[in-house]
């Protein structure tokens, strides 16, 4: 065995998170070290006996691997050798890309790297080129694939189903490989969101333990393997989901995969969570540093039977309470086959003259003149079989010849390969606003599932395509939206939370976190959301789900980006007032929720409490908010504020919503670092705005 403990290294360094590579005296690509401060290691072994890079199939045989083609003329197997390195800068950051070709098939695949050294955040993608005369099948190509050296690896990972997103689990990796996937193709995150939090020596906390955050910015289907080995070790391969989306490249064509972001930090998740969400709001999220309007929605209050007296009631009522968006959600549309369920209408975006005589334009005006702005919902990319558009258009749906269609909410999935339905989608979009120009902000909802996944549009040895070519497709129609229409905010909802991933925030301002809107459940399914997406993004609304007490739903709701989903007719005084107080505390503190680092302080997770803190850049200013939740016997008295400055004096002041001073007046008190939980029957909340005395 050589000792090419000196063989030149290939550093890639994004702040705290590094990558070493090295390459073999036979050519093979070596990872050093990856993690956090690794950029100056130096391989203290034979460069060999270190992992590789990138796995492949049909090189390390006994591995899951990152990449798996059978090549052109039916080879399974894939061996790189290195070939070169290119780096270029960017605005904020080097792109470098490692080069290497298949030792005997003509195939050529390049890892490509992206710092942001301010972020410590590394992007990673994989870029394969068919040098061959013959197609080839891609059947994996994972984004990134590094190796962790540690002592007991730990996965965290997210994921339910609807109502149920953002379920928590930390495990410990044992002997083979774990696979967290989600599936479905049109809301993903609904079953599996695309981050996963690697810790190496044991579970990680806010503030102790050696961590990557790893996440796919990918709109469809991803994968995360974590596989063990070497006592300790893990490598974990992530990417889009391969099954059921092989790639034929052509001669000469090259794949290029969606983005993986590592962000490493050897001070536990905290650091790397803030340093993930700066770098989501300053570089991803459309208008990501802009402050977002309190929303008030018709969804949970009325559903479907709209009114025009009912709405500008509505309307009224959310203007009184400090609302600054009045959001209309589904049923106001459909014609020949009225909206008023979700088994009828969806595809034919006319307005039901018959709930709403006069259109929309009324109540937009009322909205308008009553100080909000004015919100419509829209779900663009589905088709219910009882419409007049599939009367029209049976064949614009994604289905396969001769098989059953099957309807989940009752409808279909239009096939946006087919151009003609790509400029129907645009076009619905087009006409809403161009009819109704003082619309600024639609909400875009897909509430289902691909089954059949068939595209008219693809050869039959082709049809896997439909995976990725309907992401692409969808995100190059939301981008023309955006392009189209700079002014008008859009919000991602799927069911939910199915569309909370940082690929396609880029067209869209929020999320609608999850259709669960139990303000208990919520607690744990924002703490979950927050290890990707900043509080800014996630929708958070009072409703009445679970009947829980408003001011502890008014609590949870300003921990997120705040907003009603309730009959604001049928408020009790007491209630008003809550709310009303809720508006009026959020305003002045979401500077803070929206834009501060988040502390996460006490998990909810497996226990009766929860706490984070949102903390202003300089450190002066935070608002924490306090949770006890139902089964909680209140007897551990306080929980510790990290983030303060022992040596200095800081005021603690009591912005609980409730109609008087707050169920936790008289008592907020701040010792030290400390600061004591809120008293009373949980569920309970305390919202505590701390500022450094002067
Ligand atoms: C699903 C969404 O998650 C809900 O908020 C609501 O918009 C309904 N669709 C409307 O059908």
């Amino acid at each position: 065995m050589a000792d090419d403990t000196t063989a030149p290294r290939i550093v890639i360094e994004a702040g705290q998170t590094g990558l070493v590579l090295a390459v073999g005296d036979d050519g093979r690509l070596h990872q050093v070290a990856f993690g956090p401060g690794m950029a100056d290691r130096r391989p203290v072994l034979p460069v060999v006996l270190y992992p590789l890079a990138y796995p492949t199939f049909g090189e390390e045989p006994l591995r899951e691997p990152a990449l798996r083609v059978t090549q052109a003329h039916g080879e399974l197997s894939t061996r790189l050798r290195f070939e070169g390195l290119s780096t270029d800068a960017h605005a904020a950051g080097q792109v470098v890309r490692v080069n290497m070709v298949e030792r005997v098939a003509p195939l050529s695949v390049s890892l490509c790297f992206r710092t942001w050294p301010a972020y410590h955040l590394l992007e990673q993608w994989i870029e394969v080129t068919n040098d061959a005369d013959a197609e080839i099948t891609l059947h994996r190509a994972a984004a990134t694939a590094p190796a962790f050296a540690g002592t007991a690896p730990h996965l965290t990972h997210w994921g339910g189903g609807w109502a149920g997103e953002w379920t928590e689990t930390t495990e410990l990796l044992t002997a083979g490989t774990k696979t967290v996937a989600s599936a479905g193709g049109t809301r993903p995150s609904l079953y599996r969101p695309p981050v996963v939090v690697v810790a190496t020596d044991g579970p990680a906390t806010e503030t102790s333990g050696e961590v990557g955050v790893c996440s796919v910015e990918w709109g469809g289907d991803i994968r995360f393997d974590a596989e063990t080995f070497l006592h300790g070790h893990v490598r974990l391969i992530a990417g889009h989901q391969g099954r059921g989306a092989e790639r034929v490249l052509a001669p000469g064509e090259r794949f290029v995969s969606p983005v993986a972001r590592w962000v490493c930090s050897d001070a536990g998740i905290g650091p790397a969570s803030r340093a993930l969400h700066r770098f989501a709001r300053e570089q991803v999220i459309r208008d990501g540093t802009e402050i977002r309007a309190t929303v008030a929605n018709t969804w949970e209050a009325i559903f479907f039977a709209l009114d025009p007296a009912v709405l500008s009631t509505q309307v009224d009522r959310a203007a009184d309470l400090g609302a600054e968006l009045f959001l209309l959600d589904d049923g106001w549309f459909g014609t020949a086959y009225p909206r008023n369920d979700d088994t009828t209408g969806l595809g034919d975006w006319e307005v039901d003259r018959v709930k709403l005589p006069d259109g929309l334009g009324p109540i937009i005006d009322h909205t308008i003149e009553r100080g909000l702005r004015f919100g419509l919902w829209v779900e663009p990319e589905m088709v219910n079989p009882k419409s007049a558009l599939y009367e029209a258009h049976p064949d614009w749906v994604i289905s396969e010849p001769g098989r059953e269609r099957r309807q989940e909410r009752n409808q279909l999935v239009l096939d946006v390969l087919q151009p003609e339905v790509r400029t129907f989608v645009v076009g619905v979009i087009d006409k809403v606003l161009q009819d109704h120009p003082r619309i600024s902000y639609l909400k875009w909802d897909a509430n289902r599932d691909i089954t059949e996944p068939g595209s008219t549009s693809l050869a039959p040895h082709r049809q896997s395509h439909l995976a990725m070519d309907r992401v692409l497709a969808t995100w190059d129609l939301m981008a023309e939206v955006a392009r189209k229409h700079p002014t008008v905010e859009l919000m991602l909802c799927a069911s939910g939370g199915g569309r909370s991933d940082l690929g396609t925030l880029r067209w869209f301002h929020e999320v609608w976190t999850s259709d669960n809107t139990d303000p208990v459940d919520r607690v744990r399914i924002q703490w979950g959301a927050s290890h990707l997406l900043p509080a800014s993004v996630l929708a958070a609304h009072v409703t009445r789900w679970g009947n829980r007490p408003l001011a502890f739903g008014c609590a949870v709701a300003m921990s997120g980006r705040f907003g009603f989903d309730l009959d604001l007719t049928a408020l009790t005084a007491e209630e008003w007032e809550t709310c009303r107080s809720a508006a009026v505390t959020y305003a002045d503190l979401r500077d803070l929720v929206q834009q501060g680092d988040l502390h996460r302080l006490v998990s909810p997770i497996g226990t009766t409490r929860g706490a984070v803190a949102y903390v202003s850049p300089d450190g002066e200013r935070a608002v924490v908010f306090a949770f006890r939740l139902p089964g909680d016997d209140g007897t551990t008295p306080a929980f510790a504020l990290p983030w303060l400055d022992g040596g200095k004096a800081y005021d603690a002041r009591d912005r609980t919503p409730g109609p008087t001073d707050g169920p936790a007046a008289g008592k907020v008190a701040l010792v030290g670092q400390i600061l004591v939980w809120p008293v009373g029957e949980p569920p309970v909340a305390s919202v505590v705005e701390i500022t450094r005395r002067r």
